[in-house]
């Protein structure tokens, strides 16, 4: 059977603005499993980060409210106490952030901060914990790990930061590891070794992984599943075959119509498709891509879509014309 390590059931996020509230996140549902890479693609502005962190437990609690229900495992993190959830989070999932050195602390050696993470949330001594420190650098393919521990974060490139921040992230061995862009930053060369390096230790440890990028070539390479997010809702998810052969929503298939084959470029980056998503105190009534779609009817513009399966129950797609968009059609 398969173990279903994080479950998402109509995810809402609210913040509070100058503006009055808005909702970037509206009614996401998805689950990640075991061993299992999960694809979070859509422009930005889209809600990736934000639901991110609605599951990580990391939005302000003053100016934004979190509705919805979030099982990891089988705990319901969201009937838990900040602190309780904190505690809880720390240990069984981790975050790795597009820009390591704003999440490290410029005034610790990187073993020191490691340790910080071991001390909270393991019972190792210290003996254990300096040899867990160079025994995760080592997975983590830092050379010399015994003097890395001593070095400062800001004496490292960026792709070592980067591994640095995977080492803290995997030091607890969470069931679940958030990436949100964790490669954006860094040049090709770079950018796929820590990616092969994600693959691998997601391999030996068998957590389960969401992996938020712009990058499709990334998608091809690391995910199974994929949840496209347009405006705050999930507008399409599928397995990443059928992202690739047949994508339904005209957002979708506008990411995809535009990119550059696989095997010919370098760079695979979402292009650019002409508008802009809608600002979140401006969402329309209807369907949120309707001003950008080349199919929108009056309809559209009428009356929100649902999110519904097309052929396959696991494909669904919110488009009222998503029967019309199939690759015999287009
Ligand atoms: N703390 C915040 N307060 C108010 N608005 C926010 C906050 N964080 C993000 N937003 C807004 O929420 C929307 C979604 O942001 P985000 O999830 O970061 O997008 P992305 O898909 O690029 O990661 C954006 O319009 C962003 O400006
Ligand atoms: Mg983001």
């Amino acid at each position: 059977m398969v173990e279903t390590v994080l479950r998402v059931d109509e995810l809402r996020v609210h913040f509070a603005t100058h503006h009055g509230v808005v909702a970037p996140v509206r009614n996401v549902s998805f689950q990640v499993n075991a061993g299992e890479t999960l694809g979070i693609i859509g422009e930005s502005g889209c809600g990736k980060s934000v639901t991110a962190q609605a599951v990580m437990g990391l939005l302000p609690v003053r100016s934004s409210r979190v509705e919805g229900h979030v099982h990891l495992g089988e705990t319901a993190l969201h009937t838990l106490s900040r602190n309780a959830r904190r505690q809880l989070s720390g240990r069984r999932m981790a975050m790795i952030f597009q820009d390591p050195l704003s999440s490290l602390n410029p005034v610790m050696s990187v073993g020191e901060q490691i340790d910080e993470s071991l001390r909270l949330h393991t019972s190792l001594n210290r003996a254990q914990r300096r040899e867990k420190i160079v025994q995760l650098l080592t997975q983590v393919g830092i050379r010399e790990p015994e003097r890395s521990a001593n070095a400062w974060p800001h004496e490292l490139s960026g792709g070592m930061r980067q591994r640095v921040m995977i080492a803290m992230a995997i030091a607890v061995s969470p069931s679940l590891l958030i990436a949100d862009e964790p490669t954006t930053a860094l040049d090709a060369t770079i950018q796929a070794q820590i990616l092969d390096l994600l693959a691998e230790l997601q391999q030996q440890t068998g957590m389960g992984m969401m992996f938020i990028t712009h990058d499709l070539s990334v998608v091809a390479r690391l995910c199974q599943r994929v949840v496209v997010l347009y405006a705050g809702q999930i507008v399409e998810e599928t397995d990443v075959h059928t992202l690739f052969a047949n994508p339904r929503h005209p957002y979708t298939r506008a990411l995809m119509a535009a990119r550059p084959s696989l095997d010919r470029a370098p760079k695979t980056a979402l292009p650019e498709i002409p508008g802009r998503v809608p600002a979140l105190d401006a969402l329309p009534i209807g369907c949120a891509f309707a001003d950008r779609c080349p199919l929108a009817q009056p309809r559209c513009r009428a009356q929100p879509p649902g999110l519904r399966p097309v052929g396959l129950p696991s494909h669904q797609v919110r488009c009222w014309r998503a029967d019309e968009t199939g690759v015999l059609a287009s």
